[in-house]
């Protein structure tokens, strides 16, 4: 219910900058509600962090949002749908600018790096071999794949993602061929939620110190 109703006051914050697509302003009217004024998310609405993701990966999601091949499900997915609810709201133009906006905020280190009860050896092991390929070493991602960089992103969030892929409750509607790769690599080697908190386990571990980020860009 609390996330209704503050859908529903960011969906009139929207009605209201609707003409604008200043990406600036549209972030600050609308984005910041949830993602916080740095863009480093808000775990009690489970909004990521999205300072710094790249201009083509936010582009590509938020249009995955408003064209419903992202969070269309609020049964199965609610914080999906919760986001597809605003993106759809949004005009190609602003999508653009927004994103622009997004890609030049600096990278945001979560405050947490470790998740409990993770072997980050196993999982250092499980990245190494199936997932550095498109995501690099450093996962700081890779445009040719369209596969986003994961540091920056908080652990909750990359354990609620990888579930979703294993669960086909993201990547597997027609036409998201980017996401039907990650459900592709789920299903082959994301065994449990043990290997997911390995593999979040280690992922975390390469971001960069606070004080040097950001470093991708
Ligand atoms: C009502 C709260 C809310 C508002 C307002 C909101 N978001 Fe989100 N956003 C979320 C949630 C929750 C998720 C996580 C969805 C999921 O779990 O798949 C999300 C996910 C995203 C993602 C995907 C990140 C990734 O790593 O794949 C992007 C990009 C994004 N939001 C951008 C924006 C932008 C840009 C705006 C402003 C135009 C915005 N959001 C406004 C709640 C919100
Ligand atoms: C064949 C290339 C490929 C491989 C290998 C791969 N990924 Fe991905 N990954 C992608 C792509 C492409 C996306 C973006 C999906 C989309 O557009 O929704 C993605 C998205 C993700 C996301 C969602 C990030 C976000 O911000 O929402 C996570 C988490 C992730 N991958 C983790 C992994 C892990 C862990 C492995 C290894 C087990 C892995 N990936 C292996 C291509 C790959």
């Amino acid at each position: 219910m609390r996330l209704l109703s503050l859908s529903i006051v960011f969906l009139f914050g929207l009605t209201t900058v609707s003409a604008q697509e200043d990406g600036a302003a549209l972030f600050n009217n609308v984005c910041v509600q949830c993602h916080g004024t740095k863009g480093e998310g808000k775990e009690e609405v489970k909004s990521p962090s999205i300072a710094n993701l790249p201009i083509w990966y936010v582009t590509t999601q938020l249009s995955n949002f408003h064209d419903g091949k992202r969070g269309s499900d609020t049964a199965i997915d609610p914080h999906g749908a919760m986001m597809a609810a605003i993106a759809k709201a949004l005009k190609p133009e602003q999508i653009k600018a927004v994103a622009a906006h997004v890609e030049k905020l600096p990278l945001v280190v979560p405050a947490k790096l470790a998740i409990e009860g993770a072997d980050v050896t196993l999982g250092q092991e499980l990245f190494y071999e199936r997932c550095m390929e498109c995501h690099r070493y450093n996962a700081s991602g890779e445009m040719a794949f369209g596969s986003p960089p994961l540091v920056g992103r908080q652990g909750w969030y990359l354990v609620a993602q990888l579930t979703k892929f294993k669960n086909l409750h993201r990547g597997a509607a027609k036409g998201d061929e980017k996401g039907a790769k990650m459900v592709q690599m789920a299903s082959l080697f994301i065994a449990d939620e043990q290997t997911i908190k390995n593999v979040v386990g280690y992922i975390l571990t390469l971001n960069p110190t606070p004080a040097s980020a950001p470093l991708f860009k």
